[in-house]
């Protein structure tokens, strides 16, 4: 049985009206990353982080899942081994009816505690009210990995991304470690499908098909060739 992994990035939101990073309109065009999104910002000024990451919280509960997010879904719930990790703090994978998402940089739907980077609650609503604390007394907190810290999900992605026969990998400038090294884990022998209308930052090789096309469309078109091929692949 073949098995089939997918790697995103924000680029497969943007088509949901979510902002990416390093695009010309992108978050750190207008805000700047010690601001908000390291724990010495936390330390500083938790506050306007709580707020920061409130207003896209709204913004996320606002936005739809696109038809790329939708295509993966559908490929997972035909090829149930299908395994998806993503770099994105949205819940649009979910809500498009994938299953056991893998997120590496955290989940903006939830809050974790200041002591322990795993232990998480679901945040009802889009407003976290800052000064709650978890259950082990510790303040709630954005679960956002910062930079500089651990990515807690990082080694079990490895793990899957080594058994992948196939890699697809949507929207990402592949600019940020350690996750962009996930298509280094990838088995030599694998395909890797790279969706991106813009030029991520990967070494051009036989084994990486770029696919210079928008999410919602280049997405679509891969999913429906692979499951119309399925049957003879053997997946
Ligand atoms: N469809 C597909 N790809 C798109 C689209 C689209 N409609 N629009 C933009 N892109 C591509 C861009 O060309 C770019 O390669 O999406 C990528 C977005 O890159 P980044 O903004 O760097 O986002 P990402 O790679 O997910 O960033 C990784 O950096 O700041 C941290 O934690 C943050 O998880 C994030 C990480």
């Amino acid at each position: 049985m073949k098995k089939i992994v997918v790697f995103t990035g924000a680029g497969i939101s943007a088509e949901s009206g979510l902002s990416t990073f390093r695009d010309s309109d992108g978050l750190w065009e207008k805000y700047r990353v010690e601001d908000i999104c390291t724990h010495e910002a936390w330390e500083r000024n938790p506050q306007l982080l709580v707020d920061f990451y409130n207003a896209r919280r709204r913004d996320t509960m606002n936005a739809q899942p696109n038809a790329a997010h939708i295509a993966i879904a559908r490929l997972q719930q035909s090829i149930p081994s299908t395994r998806i990790i993503t770099q994105n703090v949205d819940d649009l994978h979910e809500r498009a009816g994938a299953k056991n998402v893998v997120h590496l940089h955290g989940e903006i739907t939830k809050l974790r505690s200041s002591i322990n980077e795993t232990a998480t609650v679901q945040l009802k609503g889009w407003e976290q009210h800052y000064g709650d604390r978890h259950p082990d007394g510790s303040l709630l907190r954005p679960y956002i990995v910062f930079f500089g810290e651990g990515v807690p999900y990082f080694t079990e992605a490895c793990e899957i991304a080594s058994t992948a026969d196939i890699m697809i990998v949507v929207g990402t400038s592949l600019n940020v470690y350690p996750a962009a090294s996930l298509l280094q884990y990838a088995p030599r022998q694998a395909e890797i499908y790279l969706i991106d209308p813009g030029q991520p930052a990967f070494t051009p090789s036989s084994k990486i098909h770029h696919i210079q096309k928008k999410a919602t469309e280049g997405v679509p078109q891969l999913v429906e060739s692979i499951l119309s091929n399925a049957a003879e692949r053997k997946f």
